[in-house]
């Protein structure tokens, strides 16, 4: 999969594209980023990307002509999917990051807050508008690391084990499970016994059960989309205080 973002801030990308998973996916090859500075697209000489808005008000917007001809400079064959980073775009969910995450060329364009000049969008410049929620940022930068970052998890290869992305919450429409690691016990509070049983399918059954509680309490909404399923909150047999959260006695 290839990415290209057209930014006025190159250098805010620098670190997140080296770090961690997203790092490595670039690094190995799976997932190819380009980060663009959409100034050297202006036709000013002091490299003007943004101006007042027409009939006043706070704040600048970034010129079309700019963006036009980022976009179109930018563009790749075969075509990229562009899609602007904004506040009133489509909201962004692990179902429109899967969706996202079909196409192999992405295009995506980081506004600013106060916004881009309508006539990009007059123009058909764009395939997609993406919000990644209701909040405002001061520009699409951070909104494109976000999409970024989900989109990366979703190619192959760039998650160590696909079990583990399979798993996660949204995926799925559940919420994760909840999870343990060493100490056995920390500050009075043990681990789930059945954690601990070496029985793979309990084990499997006690978190399909904790996700769908942690679903019906968190998100209801996401059961609207996905209805529960037979079996799917049965409980593991014989775990004692059904495997929840448990002040442990002293272990050994
Ligand atoms: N730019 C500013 N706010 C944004 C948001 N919530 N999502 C995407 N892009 C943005």
């Amino acid at each position: 999969m290839r990415i290209e973002i057209l930014t006025l801030f190159p250098g805010y990308f620098r670190s997140p594209l080296e770090e961690s998973l997203l790092g490595r996916a670039i690094g190995s090859g799976l997932l190819e980023v380009a980060v663009t500075d959409m100034r050297l697209y202006s036709q000013d000489r002091h490299r003007k990307a943004d101006d007042e808005p027409y009939g006043g008000g706070p704040g600048m917007v970034l010129m079309a002509p700019v963006v036009a001809a980022a976009i179109e400079a930018r563009q790749d064959v075969p075509p990229a999917w562009r899609v602007l980073l904004t506040p009133d775009g489509r909201r962004l969910d692990q179902a429109l990051v899967e969706n996202l995450a079909q196409r192999d060329r992405l295009l995506l364009v980081c506004g600013r807050y106060e916004g881009i000049d309508e006539r990009v969008r007059e123009l058909g410049l764009l395939d997609e508008e993406v919000s990644v929620g209701d909040f405002v940022l001061s520009g699409g930068e951070a909104a494109a690391l976000v999409l970024l970052e989900a989109l990366s998890r979703r190619v192959p290869g760039v998650v160590g084990r696909a079990e583990s992305v399979e798993r996660e919450s949204f995926v799925r429409d559940r919420l994760d499970y909840p999870h343990y690691t060493r100490p056995r016990e920390f500050r009075g509070l043990g681990v789930p016994e059945v954690l601990l049983s070496g029985d793979h399918a309990r084990i499997e059954r006690w978190r399909r059960a904790r996700s769908l509680e942690r679903t019906r309490a968190r998100r209801p909404d996401l059961l609207a989309r996905r209805p529960e399923e037979p079996g799917e909150a049965e409980e593991p047999q014989a775990e004692g205080a059904k495997g929840r959260l448990q002040r442990s006695s002293p272990i050994d």
